[in-house]
């Protein structure tokens, strides 16, 4: 993992030196942030640190640490002290990390910032302690971003173990599902198999039976089991260094024609996934699966229009209405996915695509997902009949599909020429 760190950080080193080039810096500071609390309570929320620091470590950044990154110079981590006898003690951690860094233990009102060079620019939240010394930069947050989105092999490997974690989870959670037993226990067989508590999951984990697999951020986890689960979605990921997996599958009881939805969805999937490669626009990607899904209603005998007319009339999103994938990363919806370069110039979705997270033409080592999916909404299926005149839906139909909510699929891709790497079916493959 060494040489992989040091070349990550030879890598960041010259992107923010081109950064500080081109901004006219002497000095970026990025700060990882620091805890918020409850309205009137001494519990704080969960800390996820700051992506742009979190970069720069190999293990969970803590709050109140601060990065120094100065041209030509090892970088500076400005390690926070604790007096604080409340919580655990927050000590160093071992490694030959340590050889790449300059380490400034430092208290919170320590003036390690005094002698920064006059040049220097804030990157990352701000305490009201912070905010008078160092100014951040226009444009910098948008420059930093935009490199994001292609991974250095350190990252890409941090990005596979928290594929293969979160796989143990799901294989784990299918189990608990095959054996009936309720939202709650399934996840907490995913958290377990998975080695991670609630708090640590990369997103809150999305385990939907039933009608629930039709809503697509589940938020609940019922305690009761049911006398007869139909359907499980979960969507849960797991992750490494802070680097995010967010993996979905869904699964069925029976061989019949809500399993064979399912094993279309998948082939389409499968299918998307071979599509993505370098230099394939990620909105042209997204029609392609707007067609494929108005296949899949047709050919599951859901609506009986041909393609075209089912696209001039938008049925295919009724039932797949949110974005074909985006950027993975540090952040699950990895930052600069709208982006068209490193100013910061957004390039938004069209507005038959309003949720498109990523617009971008795809670049080898990007780390995307693909996530078709196919729902039985209530909400969307009313307004269609209310608002598309000979939608050519079969009601009926739809009506037996509804008590299985709905199906998504997703992996996560290294993008590659040829082939993209399917880090997802891998880490099954390996386990299954
Ligand atoms: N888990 C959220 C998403 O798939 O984007
Ligand atoms: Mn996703
Ligand atoms: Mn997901």
């Amino acid at each position: 993992m060494n040489t992989l760190y040091q070349q990550h950080i030879a890598t960041l080193m010259q992107r923010y030196e081109n950064a500080m080039v081109h901004f006219k810096l002497e000095a970026i500071v990025i700060a990882s942030g620091h805890k918020t609390y409850y309205f009137q309570d001494d519990h704080s929320h969960p800390f996820h640190g700051y992506s742009g620091a979190q970069q720069w470590l190999p293990f969970d950044i803590g709050a109140d640490t601060f990065l120094i990154i100065q041209p030509g110079q090892k970088p500076t981590l400005v390690w926070p002290i604790r007096d604080d006898f409340w919580h655990a003690p927050n000590p160093i951690p071992e490694g030959e990390w340590q050889n790449n860094w300059h380490i400034e233990p430092a208290r919170r009102d320590d003036k390690w910032f005094q002698n920064l060079p006059k040049q220097s620019a804030w990157l990352g939240p701000k305490s009201d302690l912070e905010k008078r010394d160092i100014t951040s930069c226009d444009g910098l947050n948008a420059y930093v971003d935009f490199a994001k989105a292609v991974k250095t092999p350190f990252e890409i490997q941090a990005l596979q173990q928290a594929s293969q974690s979160a796989v143990h989870g799901h294989l784990a959670a299918k189990q608990a599902f095959l054996e009936g037993k309720s939202e709650l226990d399934i996840h907490l067989a995913f958290l377990s198999a998975s080695q991670q508590t609630s708090a640590q999951e990369p997103y809150p984990g999305i385990v939907g039976l039933n009608e629930h697999a039709a809503v697509l951020h589940y938020e609940h986890k019922a305690i009761n089991a049911l006398p007869n689960s139909r359907t499980l979605l979960i969507d849960a990921g797991a992750n490494c260094h802070g680097y995010a997996s967010d993996i979905t599958r869904t699964y069925t009881r029976h061989q019949d024609d809500f399993s064979a939805l399912i094993t279309g969805l998948d082939t389409l999937e499968q299918s998307l996934c071979q599509q993505a490669t370098t230099g394939v626009a990620f909105r042209d990607l997204h029609q392609s699966c707007l067609v494929d899904v108005a296949q899949l209603l047709k050919d599951h005998k859901i609506c009986s229009l041909g393609i075209e007319e089912q696209l001039e009339k938008r049925i295919p999103q009724v039932f797949f209405p949110h974005g074909l994938g985006h950027l993975l990363g540090l952040q699950v919806h990895d930052v600069g996915g709208h982006q068209i370069d490193s100013s910061g110039q957004l390039s938004m979705p069209d507005d038959h695509a309003p949720f498109l997270r990523l617009t971008r033409t795809l670049e080898e080592d990007m780390i995307i997902t693909i996530e078709p999916g196919l729902y039985f909404i209530p909400m969307l299926i009313e307004k269609m009949q209310a608002e598309v005149a000979h939608h050519g839906c079969d009601l009926e139909r739809i009506q037996h599909f509804m008590p299985f909510g709905g199906i998504r699929i997703e992996d996560n891709l290294q993008i590659k020429s040829e082939s993209s790497i399917n880090l997802t079916r891998q880490a099954f493959q390996a386990l299954e």
